[in-house]
């Protein structure tokens, strides 16, 4: 059995066998999320191959259960090409959420805005992005399916699905273009004005790799942003990952009632 599947096995046993409708990954700050669910929770250090707690603000842990009227997965933690240079780091996780048989993936990050109508605090859909780290998480990998198509990347039925349910919550949700920066550090003034030209409306160091790699996977992806700060440059309020932690709860509480809303309709 590949290591995937013996890990989507390890998990059913824990899980119970009934496919996951979403996978969920939690961005920085959003770990919180993961007690939404009714279920079993799996710390990554008991599934080999799983990314170690790198990054603060991350839970390194698998929650599988029930939330509102689905099943999910959710990813309480991620490993982010800075960490060591891997684009691919997310790989086998979403290789198990495709062999729990889940074909849904929605990402959630923290991101910086490069919009004065989106200030921190907010949300973003991503409506599309912009891979600016210069690198793939499939390089290498050999098979023909790396040439994967990007045009609709962001599924337009779970987009959809994710405005209705802000809608119904009465919360805004602007759609938006995030451009993915490699970091650790945050971006110049100048790269946020670049990024600008360059047709973004946020910016962030997670999530795109996740979406190529979901893509390659056959998963329908969509992600959401959780506004911690306006970009480099463009306000006099600090940038640094202590602000990122303290800010995202503010959007989580209004990212939790759309997926709660989500998960029910
Ligand atoms: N830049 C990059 N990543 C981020 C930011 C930012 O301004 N805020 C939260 N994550």
């Amino acid at each position: 059995m590949s290591r995937s599947g013996e890990l989507a096995r390890i998990i059913r046993e824990r899980a119970g066998d009934r496919p996951p409708d979403y996978g969920l990954i939690l961005g920085s700050g959003l770990g919180h999320l993961a007690d939404m669910v009714d279920g079993a929770t799996i710390p990554y250090a008991d599934l080999d191959g799983f990314p170690a707690a790198g990054v603060s603000g991350h839970v390194p842990r698998l929650s599988v259960g029930w939330f509102e009227d689905r099943r999910v997965a959710v990813f309480g933690g991620r490993a982010h090409y800075y960490e060591h240079g891997r684009a691919d780091a997310m790989r086998l996780p979403l290789e198990v959420l495709r062999d729990l048989g889940c074909d849904r993936l929605i990402v959630t990050n923290a991101a910086g805005s490069l919009r004065d109508d989106m200030p921190p605090g907010g949300l973003m859909l991503l409506d599309d992005h912009i891979a600016f780290a210069g690198t793939n998480p499939l390089i290498g990998e050999p098979s023909e399916d790396r040439f994967v198509p990007m045009t609709d990347a962001h599924d337009p039925q779970i987009r959809a699905a994710l405005r209705s349910a802000a809608a119904a919550e009465g919360i805004d949700l602007p759609g938006g273009v995030y451009c993915w920066f490699s970091g650790p550090s945050f971006e110049t003034p100048a790269e946020i004005r670049a990024a600008r030209v360059l047709g973004a409306d946020a910016v962030g160091m997670s999530t795109v790799p996740e979406i190529i790699l979901g893509r390659f996977l056959g998963l329908r992806c969509a992600a959401v942003s959780v506004i911690t700060n306006m970009g480099a440059g463009l306000s006099s309020e600090p940038i640094g990952h202590a602000h990122t932690k303290a800010m995202a709860p503010v959007g989580a509480a209004l990212l939790e009632r759309v997926l709660r809303r989500l998960m029910r309709d």
